[in-house]
């Protein structure tokens, strides 16, 4: 695999960062993660604004171009004949002796790799997906798309030992999304719920379309937080992200959850969707 390493192409397995990298000693950088489908960026442009104001919100300089992130996430595509997929970004404060306080100015890291994994055929799509509901352990400001995961990483590691497919995470009784995902729920009343963009949450692109597509099919949008006991009695249950676009779910904490089988609103939005961008 060839990555994109401080400014240089080179085989993923050679590259590395100096360990003075402020991304590495304090987590002090964002990310982001792109589709690729049939050889093309999914909603790109929107991946790359919210990259843009991840770096604002945390004062780091955006260190490319609009034109430039999208030069070298093609060329990344091209060198790694990738047209399935996702492709990484990372960009941390740079290099400097170990300060909490930084100084202005730092030349930011930026680490960027292609990785392989099918985003559109996961077979849980057609089988329906488990989940499991966890505390949400992580900072206030959670509409930043910081490296530092810890909170998930805990999550997801509870979700391999559950033998499950991902966590939702619970602010109180409230869920605020996926580990690594946003949470949708379809209402008795068949409204499409997903819970307000504030700083709880990230302001996930995939919610973003599918919000869109849902509109366009005359759906009634509610965005709003939501329970465990709103999950209980929903008539579908499914989570987005650009790593698995949407992802039905037939069962809650062991207990059979959207009536136990992927439903039609979640069909309906996933082809759509997946008919956008082929
Ligand atoms: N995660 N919420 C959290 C906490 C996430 O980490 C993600 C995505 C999402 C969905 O956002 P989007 O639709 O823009 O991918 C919501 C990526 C895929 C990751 O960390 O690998």
């Amino acid at each position: 695999r060839i990555g994109f390493v401080m400014g240089k192409f080179v085989p993923l397995r050679e590259a590395v960062i100096p360990v003075m990298d402020r991304g590495f000693l304090f987590g002090d950088g964002v990310y982001e993660v792109t589709a690729v489908i049939e050889g093309r960026l999914v909603d790109n442009d929107h991946h790359l604004r919210r990259l843009d104001r991840s770096l604002a919100e945390i004062g780091i300089a955006n260190p490319f171009s609009i034109e430039k992130w999208t030069g070298v996430e093609t060329e990344l595509m091209r060198r790694n004949e990738l047209r399935n997929g996702l492709i990484y970004i990372q960009v941390s404060r740079g290099v400097a002796e170990r300060a909490f306080q930084y100084k202005d100015g730092l030349e930011p890291t930026v680490v960027m790799f292609p990785q392989f994994n099918r985003v559109q055929s996961n077979p849980v799509i057609k089988t329906g997906g488990r989940i499991i509901t966890v505390p949400d352990l992580r900072w206030a400001r959670r509409d930043i798309k910081s490296t530092s995961l810890l909170a998930q990483v805990m999550a997801k590691h509870a979700v391999k030992q559950a033998g499950v497919n991902e966590a939702w995470m619970l602010d109180g009784d409230e869920i605020t999304e996926g580990a690594s995902s946003t949470a949708f729920i379809v209402s008795a009343s068949n409204e499409l719920i997903t819970r307000n963009l504030s700083q709880d949450i990230l302001p996930g692109i995939t919610r973003r379309t599918i919000i869109e597509i849902a509109k366009r099919h005359g759906l009634t949008i509610v965005e709003r937080p939501f329970s465990k006991a709103d999950v209980l009695c929903a008539t579908e249950v499914f989570y987005t992200s650009a790593s698995t676009i949407a992802v039905p779910v037939i069962e809650m904490d062991g207990v059979s959850v959207g009536g136990g089988a992927p439903g039609p609103v979640f069909r309906s939005l996933y082809d759509a969707y997946l008919q956008d961008v082929m």
